[in-house]
């Protein structure tokens, strides 16, 4: 058996925390392999990168999840006890609740709510000399997402909620101040979640039978009881926090429409590029870049000892964009989604493997479907001009968006 090779130096936190997107797959290219162990945060982590490493991460239940997250992390994005940190036949149970908020028909509600919200937006839009895409997107789809839960947002609180469900994923990974906002944001956003679900088991709130909130209220675990009130608050949050964050994808679709723009017409002929338009977003923009289990008990892998209890780590932006993977990966190239292979561990923006029994993101078909309207929103039903300055990607951030969060000026609605 080989000794896993290692990167440079005593601990990586910090070169991680330079190059989130990054620093994996430069470390495995340098290091000629597809693995490499060093310490993150001072925890010895095996960091793995491309296809059939996630294959490994996902396949035969070889990782678990339980004590692998961070708890700076635990503490602002994710919260206690919700469908991240679970494992095995508890899970599948849990996920099962999240699959069953994803069918088509509720899929398409999201949608067309994302529509009416759009068009009762635009004519505010109009008479400004300049809108922030990014503050406008996480308002409107905070409205958007609270309806569809079944959650009521008095007018007065939307401000409130959409600043505090953003810092949970735009400031989970920050130090200092920004850390402790955001877990300021995730306790009060808890404490209103619980109080909720409490009001609907009481009776005295009523959401329909199919939205998220009631689903979440009356869900029982395998033991047959309700989940406790705080754990079902960190489950509706779950929800509403990342189709908040869909946001992020919506900015990044704005500047691939801007920076690539020979696309617009080509969007406007033919309704069927839209997917392949923003799967290429998905797999370019960097968004979220790696996640983290535990090996369950020890194994080996292409003759690598992987010893019980090691953290690992799995490279999603490093596999989106792997050349064994992809032709041309840097490019932006929407064209390859039009005859796409679908495959579960080498485009894995979301997490890979099976939504069902693994922990790839249930959230999938939101995220595309909104991007789809948002994409054909921008492309159809409005112009706008885009100022030169401060529209590139800020490097090093994350989630990366543009310095400006885009800037739109002169809009006006197509006739
Ligand atoms: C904004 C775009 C989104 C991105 C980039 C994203 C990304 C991810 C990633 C990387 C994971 C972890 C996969 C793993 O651990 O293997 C995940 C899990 C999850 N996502 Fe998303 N997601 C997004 C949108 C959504 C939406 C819209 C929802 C729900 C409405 C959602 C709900 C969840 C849940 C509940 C999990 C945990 C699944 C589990 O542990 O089994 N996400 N997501």
């Amino acid at each position: 058996m080989s000794d896993i090779p290692s990167a440079r130096g005593f601990d990586s936190t910090l070169a991680l925390f330079r190059n989130p997107y990054g620093f994996i797959s430069k470390t495995c290219r340098d290091l000629d392999a597809d693995l490499f162990e060093t310490r993150i945060l001072l925890q010895k982590t095996i960091c793995i990168t491309g296809a059939a490493a996630a294959e490994v991460f996902y396949r035969e239940n070889r990782l678990i999840r339980t004590n692998s997250m961070p708890g700076r992390i635990q503490k602002t994005l994710l919260g206690k006890g919700g469908v991240q940190g679970l494992d095995g036949a508890t899970h599948q149970h849990r996920k099962k609740m999240f699959m069953s908020l994803m069918g088509t028909e509720r899929i398409a509600a999201l949608e067309g709510m994302s529509v009416h919200m759009l068009d009762s937006f635009a004519p505010g839009w109009e008479v400004r000399d300049e809108i922030v895409l990014y503050d406008e997107v996480r308002e409107l789809l905070t409205r958007v997402v609270c309806t569809w839960a079944g959650v009521p947002l008095p007018e007065t609180e939307v401000s409130t909620r959409t600043a505090q469900l953003t810092a949970l994923f735009q400031q989970a990974g920050a130090v200092g101040p920004k850390h402790w906002a955001a877990r300021r944001a995730r306790h009060r956003l808890e404490k209103w979640a619980a109080g909720m679900i409490q009001q609907v088991r009481d009776g005295k709130l009523q959401p329909t039978q199919e939205s998220a909130l009631h689903v979440i209220a009356t869900w029982r675990d395998l033991n047959g009881e309700l989940l406790n009130s705080k754990v079902a608050a960190v489950e509706l949050l779950n929800i509403l926090r990342p189709t908040v964050a869909v946001s992020v994808f919506v900015v990044q679709t704005a500047h691939a429409l801007y920076r690539y723009s020979q696309w617009q017409e080509k969007l406007r002929d033919d309704e069927g590029l839209l997917e392949p338009f923003v799967q290429e977003v998905r797999r370019l923009y960097p968004f979220f870049p790696a996640v983290a289990a535990r090996v369950r008990s020890a194994f080996e892998w292409r003759g690598y000892h992987f010893p019980e209890g090691r953290r690992v780590l799995l490279d999603l932006y490093g596999t989106n964009t792997d050349p064994r993977s992809w032709d041309a990966p840097l490019e932006f190239l929407p064209e390859r989604f039009q005859s796409w292979d679908e495959n579960p561990y080498n485009f894995i923006p979301q997490g890979g493997g099976d939504h069902y029994t693994n922990h790839r993101c249930p959230g999938e078909w939101i995220a595309i479907s909104q991007m789809k309207v948002f994409c054909r929103y921008l492309v159809n039903e409005i112009n706008y001009d885009v100022p030169d300055q401060g529209s590139e990607l800020a490097s090093g951030e994350l989630p990366s968006l543009p310095k400006n969060r885009f800037i739109m000026r002169n809009i006006r609605r197509r006739q």
